[in-house]
């Protein structure tokens, strides 16, 4: 069957069976490879996306169940440009292999839509769901509260 799914603001409409995961559909469909499969059983966060304005991660959902939905994946995030956790995530080199990045970044702008000004424990919690194989912690975090002081006016 052919499925229509709202991506970055477009609709993408391609063949895919009822089992189909949506990581596979948008990495395979879409071609929007952004989005990594690491687990696919829910424990790395890679594959974190949005549905709706809220991060999921897309190896525990269906294709088909986002129909009518909105997905937004790491492509779609800076649209105007980078997003400032997209910056900070460069600037303070918060990434080595960058397998786990784009789902360390989607968690991370969900994280501080939530949450503008977190404490260190509170944005180590909020990305609780993501593992960094390369132990890169100590700089995602301080990216994240990089990208928070510019998110809120406040020069870094
Ligand atoms: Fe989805 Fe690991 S691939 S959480
Ligand atoms: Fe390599 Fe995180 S940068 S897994």
């Amino acid at each position: 069957m052919n499925i229509t799914i709202k991506v970055n603001g477009k609709l993408e409409t391609h063949p895919a069976e009822a089992r189909t995961l949506l990581v596979d559909f948008l990495r395979d469909a879409c071609g929007l490879t952004g989005t990594h499969t690491g687990c696919d059983t829910s424990q790395c966060g890679c594959c974190t996306v949005f549905l709706d304005g809220e991060a999921i991660k897309s190896c525990n959902h269906l294709a088909v169940q986002t129909v009518g939905h909105e997905v937004t994946t790491i492509e779609g995030l800076g649209a105007n440009g980078l997003h400032p956790v997209q910056k900070a995530f460069t600037e303070c080199h918060a990434l080595q292999c960058g397998y786990c990045t784009s789902g360390m970044i989607m968690s991370s702008v969900d994280l501080l839509n939530k949450n503008p000004n977190p404490t260190e424990q509170e944005i180590a919690d909020g990305l609780e769901g993501n593992i960094c194989r390369c132990t890169g912690y100590v700089n995602i975090i301080e990216a994240v509260k990089v990208a928070a002081k510019e998110i809120n006016g406040v020069n870094a």
